[in-house]
């Protein structure tokens, strides 16, 4: 009897490709993330007296519950019935997405769901600031605007709000993190065109500021 003759080779090289792909995919999982906790902290005017900017970040990471805490403080909704939420933005067009770039990789927070959807399974700390401490801190948020959803404003107006609505956030990381006892720096130095292609961003949506975030060194 003949026996038929299968393309072996190709067929292996198939399965190894899609398992390859899956355990890419499967790295990188979504992070629900433990509820915030929209109480306690230190009294504003003495984190007002503490806020500043810090450059020197221990490799340390930060635990779920601070990452999820400084993440609601930064953007996070704070009258669910509206959807609005911690920081002002413009006409509500909450155009500013907060992308989490991490050693294991980079995720976008999803705030009502508190959530950090996978977006890229590299680490590109390296890329979110031309300073080295962007790399040596365990996160750097990128603050990311949507120009899509801001409605039929001019050119001008979409650079403008969505650099004032950012200024907005990153205060709010500023005193968390003055609360917390935690380091931070905000940058305006990135390379936003090599930024924004390492994280595959559509032409609607701009860097405007990145901020460093981790425990200070000892
Ligand atoms: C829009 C903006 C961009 C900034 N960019 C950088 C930066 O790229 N690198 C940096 O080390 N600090 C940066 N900073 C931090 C400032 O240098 C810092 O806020 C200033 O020196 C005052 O210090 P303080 O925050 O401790 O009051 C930036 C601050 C702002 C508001």
């Amino acid at each position: 009897m003949k026996t038929k003759s299968f393309p072996l080779v190709p067929l292996l090289l198939a399965l190894l490709l899609i398992c390859t792909a899956i355990s890419f995919a499967e790295e990188l999982a979504p992070i629900q993330l433990v509820k915030p906790q929209m109480d306690g902290g230190r009294p504003l005017m003495q984190v007002l007296k503490d806020r500043r900017t810090s450059r020197s970040f221990s490799s340390e990471k930060l635990p779920m519950q601070v990452l999820s805490n400084m993440l609601w403080a930064a953007f996070g909704v704070n009258r669910p019935e509206s959807g609005k939420r911690t920081a002002p933005s413009a006409a509500n067009w909450q155009e500013i997405d907060i992308y989490v770039a991490t050693a294991n990789g980079l995720y976008l927070y999803d705030a009502p769901v508190y959530m950090l959807r996978p977006v890229l399974s590299e680490d590109i700390r390296a890329m979110t600031g031309l300073q080295s401490f962007v790399q040596e801190a365990p996160v750097n948020l990128i603050f990311v605007a949507d120009f899509s959803r801001m409605g039929q404003a001019t050119d001008a107006d979409k650079d403008f709000y969505s650099a004032t609505d950012t200024g907005f956030i990153s205060q709010n990381v500023y005193l968390y993190c003055a609360s917390q006892g935690l380091a931070t720096v905000v940058s305006g130095l990135i390379d936003r065109p090599a930024l924004a292609e390492a994280m595959k961003l559509q032409p609607d949506q701009r860097i405007i500021l990145a901020q460093t975030v981790g425990y200070p060194k000892e």
